[in-house]
């Protein structure tokens, strides 16, 4: 067995006495599309933030390619390659789109101004902002934000991408572009880790799904198994 991208293994956090994330533990191999679900406060955000550097685990271990990186700050985790989306996207409103890309290559990756603007031009292609970037951010609808947002991570030159909800707030015809978005990025040899509540994303774009109840993981599987589940569905509708 390869080593894997990611190693989760006993995390637990807590807020004062609330337990967000209990003794969860799961691997992610490269190039895996990994889909985090479950009901509104079970952990899922507060699980990506441990693993982005945003909080330290109050124990357990991460690892990344065979690396313990528990506890390191946000910016070292960028630099090694790790990367996440918010829920709310949070670019730079007064700058331009490709402003917004150039700052995140630079401060995310250490790149230089003329590389950061070159590695910028590539991602605006691919997120299909190209006709955008001299708009700026706080003129785009929610779909072109989802879009920078993705735009000012893929900039970062990722290994590990975590996502916190994509689809949230698009419609019908903008859910299968960002399913078109998502595949490429995989393409890109780029592992994912997806939170998402909307089931044509989490059936349709990953490979195995890891549901979470009460800051514990409930159930991991493939898509079309895990939506039986007698526990995921009792956590959903119990
Ligand atoms: N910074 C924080 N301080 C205190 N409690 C928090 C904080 N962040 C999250 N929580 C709590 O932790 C639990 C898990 O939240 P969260 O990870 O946001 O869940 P999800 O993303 O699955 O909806 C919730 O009870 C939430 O209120
Ligand atoms: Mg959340």
């Amino acid at each position: 067995m390869k080593t894997p991208v990611l190693s989760v293994d006993g995390v637990h956090k807590y807020f004062g006495g609330l337990a967000a994330v209990v003794d969860l533990s799961f691997d992610v191999q490269a190039g895996e599309v990994i889909g985090l679900m479950g009901p509104n406060g079970a952990g899922k955000t507060t699980l990506l933030n441990v693993i982005a550097g945003e909080y330290k685990p109050d124990s357990g271990t991460i690892k990344f390619k065979g690396h313990d990186i528990t506890g390191l700050p946000p910016h070292k985790m960028c630099h090694l390659g790790i990367a996440r989306t918010y829920q709310i996207p949070q670019p730079f409103v007064k700058l331009t789109v490709l402003q917004n890309i150039v700052v995140a290559a630079i401060f995310g990756r250490g790149l230089s101004k003329s590389t950061a603007e070159h590695e910028a031009a590539k991602v605006l292609t691919i997120v299909g902002l190209s006709e955008k970037k001299d708009m700026h951010a706080d003129d785009l609808e929610e779909i072109s934000l989802k879009r920078l947002e993705l735009a000012r991570v893929l900039a970062t030159k990722p290994t590990l991408l975590m996502i916190d909800e994509l689809a949230a707030g698009l419609n019908e015809t903008e859910i299968p572009q960002v399913l078109d978005l998502l595949k490429e990025i995989n393409e890109m040899r780029i592992t994912i880790i997806l939170i998402e509540h909307v089931m044509k994303v989490m059936t349709k774009a990953v490979d195995r799904i890891i549901v979470m109840d009460e800051g514990m993981k409930i159930a991991e599987g493939k898509p079309t198994e895990v939506m039986k589940n007698k526990k995921v569905i009792g956590a959903y509708f119990g």
